[in-house]
């Protein structure tokens, strides 16, 4: 093993995707935290970037996106050069704004009441579904089961066309130069142009007013803001990822290590038996423990201090959301997980400022629903196996965790 506490600060790179497929970040960012809260690497993936990795620096740059722009991409690396997205996660004011603004409505805490029955019954089925006293893949069967049905929801996708959904999601963000992933970029261009053409068929045909449901794509198509996107794809494309992947990974994962974190707890999961109310405080608890979204990047706009560091014009600079959400300074025992803290939403999970997750409140409804009925159902979710992690240092995700359900 590694001696962390040796390494020079130099030989620090948390790009490395294999430190978040490994689970061996934690000592890297607490001395970096420690050390280098501001620290510059280069290497030949990423070029020259600073990893930001202390809670508060990390809201102060997320607030001030005059300036650290979110132009061209969020992602340590460039988006590829195959498919040159646009999306508005990745643009500044007013485009942002404005982009936003159009699609918003759908996660907005009216439309969330209406679709909370239709979320019950879908986990419903799934749960009842489930084989007891056997194991399974919890990430198959529960986690990609549901937020991809989800996404049908929000999307109006059709229902057994649904598989595709996290299939995109998975090619967008596995580019080995974006986020240290393992696509195949020819299976990635395909895979990515199959999407495009599906949402542009089901874009002509609920254009115009021929549709009046609440979904991304009708809400895009008939805002006079937005009714030219179909005209520019790439920009198309690129928001159809940024709903696809937002809506998809970040919820999967907090569902499957929601599980895992209450197994390697068992005191909080008795905790949680003995008083399923804790529901509503262990669900913020899960998403800042998963931190499913480990960074987001952004670009100075002019030369300005950081910390004790000058950051260059242009220079990259990545806020490390998963360090933050173990700074012992602003979160008390920061690397227990603890289902009922006092202030469980201080978390940066969702980020902060214009870019905050417009969908943090249908994230923590679903987790929140599924939980529920979970309880209601089952004595045990027992993880019999080690978790099999993702390769990416973007995404903090799971492709697999054998359970075995008691009843
Ligand atoms: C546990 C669940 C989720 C987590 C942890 C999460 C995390 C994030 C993060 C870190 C950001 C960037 C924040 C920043 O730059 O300051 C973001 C933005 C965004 N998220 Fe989420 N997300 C989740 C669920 C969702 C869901 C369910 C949707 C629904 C489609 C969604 C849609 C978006 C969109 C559209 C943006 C871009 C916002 C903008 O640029 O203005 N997210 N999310």
């Amino acid at each position: 093993m590694t001696n962390i506490e040796s390494l020079p600060l130099s030989a620090i790179d948390v790009s490395d995707a294999s430190l978040y497929q490994n689970d061996a970040w934690r000592p890297y960012f607490a001395r970096l935290r420690k050390e280098s809260p501001v620290h510059l690497t280069e290497n030949e993936t990423f070029g020259r970037f600073w990893s930001v990795t202390r809670f508060n620096d990390i809201v102060s740059v997320d607030t001030n996106h005059a300036d650290f722009s979110s132009e061209p991409a969020i992602t340590i690396g460039d988006y590829g050069d195959d498919v040159p997205v646009q999306q508005f996660i990745a643009m500044d004011p007013p485009k942002h704004d404005i982009q936003r603004k159009v699609v918003q409505p759908v996660v907005a805490p009216k439309n969330l009441a209406q679709m909370e029955p239709l979320i019950r019954q879908r986990v419903v089925d799934i749960l009842d579904a489930l084989p007891v006293g056997e194991v399974f893949n919890w990430v198959d069967a529960v986690s990609i089961n549901l937020t991809t049905q989800m996404l049908a929801t929000i999307f109006d996708f059709p229902f057994e066309d649904r598989h595709k959904l996290p299939y995109w999601s998975d090619m967008a963000t596995a580019l080995p130069e974006a986020t240290g992933g393992s696509a195949d970029i020819d299976e990635r261009t395909g895979a990515l142009m199959d999407c495009l053409q599906t949402f542009t068929t089901l874009w002509h045909e609920r254009a115009e007013g021929r549709s009046d449901t609440m979904d991304f794509i009708s809400m895009l198509a008939n805002h006079p803001d937005t009714a030219d996107m179909v005209n520019q794809p790439m920009e198309y494309l690129g928001n159809l990822i940024l709903l696809i992947v937002g809506g998809n990974d970040t919820t999967r994962n907090s569902i499957t290590g929601g599980v895992l974190a209450l197994n390697e707890n068992p005191e909080q999961y008795n905790k949680l038996k003995d008083n399923p109310a804790l529901v509503e405080s262990m669900v913020p608890e899960i998403i800042r423990w998963q931190t499913p979204l480990m960074h987001m990047r952004r670009r100075a706009t002019r030369d300005i201090s950081l910390g004790d560091q000058v950051i260059r014009e242009g220079d990259k600079v990545v806020m490390w959301y998963l360090s933050g959400n173990h700074d012992e300074s602003v979160i008390p025992n920061a690397d227990q997980f603890i289902i009922d803290r006092q202030n469980p939403r201080n978390h940066l999970s969702f980020g902060f400022g214009i870019h905050r997750c417009m969908g943090n409140r249908l994230g923590e409804m679903q987790l929140r629903v599924l939980w529920e009925e979970l309880l209601s159902r089952f004595s045990e979710i027992e993880v019999v196996g080690a978790p099999e992690r993702i390769q990416s240092n973007f995404v903090r995700g799971y492709s697999a965790l054998p359970v075995v359900l008691h009843r």
